[in-house]
């Protein structure tokens, strides 16, 4: 990863001004001084995304994301850091210092580019035959799976012609040598023979990755015959493991889940009925390089796999390697027919919106599947069932949840709920699994209850701080950076109050930057975007003040006590007298 100064991710990052970065991504209208637009990471009907040219900063009040320009482009792009300042400086013109790199690492990144090209060129090239009199056929075929020429275009479907050496004389006609289109996977070269075109005479699906660049292909016979599809082998830009099919386009939905499905046809199917959110892995079982991958995108994922044996083997195997990276799964129901594409032939969208709508949870899903291995009438092999279901259910380490689940189950396949219970407990404690049943303290949530109140107040005056400088004056010796108790609150704080010492304004999306990490980007958005309710009139806004003032000094005194060695004298003369202090803050009134 190249490295770059402060100064200059600040340059690149002030030249870029987010009103028009962002503007060319959402549709922004001005209300006062802040640009508000339709959420794009989440699905809303009102604008509560907002745009402040001010802060520099984004921040959605319905689903939290926020940050400034660079955490902008890293979660719609999905871009890494180094990526978005590429992005950014390109847009400005600024030149960004050359990555080290040795003459193999040069080399290396050459041929991936020369592979790209490659590939765009054959895609080119199919697109154009499609079209042509010669893809009349391939034309012919799509039309009749009912594909429009706009999806045919969207998906840049092409076809390769029968003579099985043109894509080859092609793309030695654009220079490249054997060596490297050999590498490509698209042509094998026969010491006697010379090339040969992998795909002819079939309908051609590129391949792109998240960022639109063709990194192979898959080929379908038109009709009948073996194999029905031929895709590129694995190269130095396709790794099948890490990709999926849709992508590029489904990661712009702005719908909170994502369709998995089996095939490249059903993934054009969904698309076309109106469902841009899904994607297809790549003629290879899930991994769990796909798992990651997914998450990047979305909590959850809806399984729309075949109905037949082999799409519920692959549904049972894709759920717990979902689970693995923390996305949870429902599972669409596709019968009597075959797969999404027929289904929304035969029953279309709005049928294929109520089978999502019916999606069954995946766990729920597993049992189903599972009871068809027991004989229900046969006492014996019933009672294994139920045992195979308690097991599953110690899987849930939270007992609310395996409460929920217990529940669930028991009504699903009327077992009594308390034997079902025992079942489970008794299980749980031979295996050692869960402890001895601890109540739910009510305890616990007051004390989450005080500490989000806690970290409120520390926002709104972060918030505040920002938006008035004034206020820097008026809190003066009486707050300092490290009253905020919250590890993250106080990285920042200390930042904005050392802004503003030097230059006596504060600069909230240079201290976005000093954060890498989107999640951190995103929380450090939060702080400076609290929301204030109902302080209007000058009396109530100070009044406010003084009390959120208050409470983050009482905090940070109750947070240095019980912290405090017993050594530590220093710190107990000032925790003395910052109580004396805030009995004072709390007598007079502004
Ligand atoms: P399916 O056989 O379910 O294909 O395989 P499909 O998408 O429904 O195809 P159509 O509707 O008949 O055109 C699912 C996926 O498995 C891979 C492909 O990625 C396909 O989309 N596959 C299948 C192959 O790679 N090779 C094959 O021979 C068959
Ligand atoms: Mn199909």
């Amino acid at each position: 990863m190249p490295y770059y100064s402060d100064e200059l991710i600040e340059e690149v990052r002030s030249r870029n001004d987010i009103v028009d970065v962002i503007g060319s991504y959402v549709h922004l209208q001005k209300k006062g001084s802040t640009y508000f637009g339709l959420c794009p990471f989440h699905n809303e009907k009102t604008g509560s995304f907002s745009v402040s040219p001010n802060k520099q900063m984004y921040y959605c009040f319905g689903c939290g994301a926020g940050g400034n320009v660079f955490t902008f482009l890293m979660q719609y792009e999905n871009f890494t850091f180094p990526e978005a300042m590429q992005e950014l400086a390109d847009r400005v013109g600024i030149e960004l210092p050359k990555q080290e790199m040795t003459s193999a690492q040069r080399r290396e990144a050459d041929r991936r580019t020369q592979l790209l090209e490659i590939n765009k060129e054959a895609a080119k090239y199919f697109y154009m035959l499609l079209r042509g009199p010669r893809g009349q056929r391939a034309h012919e075929y799509f039309k009749k799976r009912e594909l429009s020429d706009e999806t045919m275009q969207k998906f840049g479907l092409g076809y390769s012609d029968q003579y099985s050496d043109d894509l080859y004389k092609y793309l030695r006609s654009k220079g490249y040598d054997d060596e490297i289109l050999k590498e490509t996977g698209l042509v094998t070269i026969d010491e006697v023979r010379g090339g040969h075109d992998k795909f002819w005479n079939r309908a051609m699906f590129p391949i792109m990755d998240v960022h639109n660049r063709v990194i192979g292909f898959g080929g379908r016979v038109m009709g009948d015959g073996e194999p029905k599809y031929l895709n590129s082998p694995e190269t130095k830009i396709f790794d099948k493991s890490r990709n999926l099919y849709g992508l590029n386009i489904a990661r712009s939905t702005r719908k909170n889940q994502l369709l998995l499905c089996e095939g490249y046809m059903d993934v054009i199917a969904l698309h076309q009925a109106g469902f841009d959110n899904a994607v297809a892995s790549l003629g290879t079982a899930l991994t769990s390089g796909h798992a990651s991958l997914l998450k990047r995108y979305t909590n959850e994922v809806y399984l729309t796999y075949d109905s037949d044996g082999a799409g519920v083997k692959a549904a049972l195997r894709a759920i717990p390697i979902l689970k693995e990276v923390g996305i949870t799964t429902k599972v669409i129901n596709m019968r009597p027919y075959k797969d999404p594409d027929e289904f929304i032939k035969a029953l279309g969208a709005q049928e294929y919106e109520e089978r999502i709508k019916k999606a069954e949870n995946s766990f729920m899903f597993q049992i189903r599947i599972m009871q068809a291995g027991y004989d229900m009438d046969d006492p014996e092999s019933k009672t294994a069932f139920y045992n195979e279901i308690a097991k599953k259910l110690l899987g849930f380490t939270e007992e609310l949840e395996r409460t929920n689940y217990t529940q669930a189950v028991s009504r699903e396949y009327s077992i009594p709920y308390d034997d079902l219970r025992k079942l489970v407990n008794s299980m749980a404690m031979k295996g050692g699994i869960v402890k001895p049943q601890t109540k739910l303290k009510s305890g616990i949530n007051e004390k989450n209850k005080k500490e989000d109140g806690m970290k409120q107040s520390q926002k709104l005056l972060l918030t505040w701080l920002i938006e008035d400088n004034s206020l820097f004056d008026r809190i003066k010796g009486r707050i300092s950076a490290d009253d905020f108790t919250e590890e993250l609150y106080h990285k920042v704080a200390k930042e904005v109050f050392s802004q503003y010492e030097t230059t006596h304004t504060v600069n909230p999306a240079r201290i976005v930057s000093m954060f890498t990490d989107e999640d951190e980007q995103r929380e450090v958005a939060g702080l400076f975007n609290a929301t204030i309710h109902q302080v209007e009139g000058k009396n109530d806004k100070a009044t406010a003040l003084r009390e959120t003032v208050v409470r983050i000094k009482q905090n940070s005194i109750d947070y240095r006590s019980k912290h405090l060695a017993p050594t530590d004298m220093e710190g107990m003369m000032r925790i003395i007298e910052d109580k004396r202090a805030l009995e004072e803050l709390q007598k007079i009134p502004e």
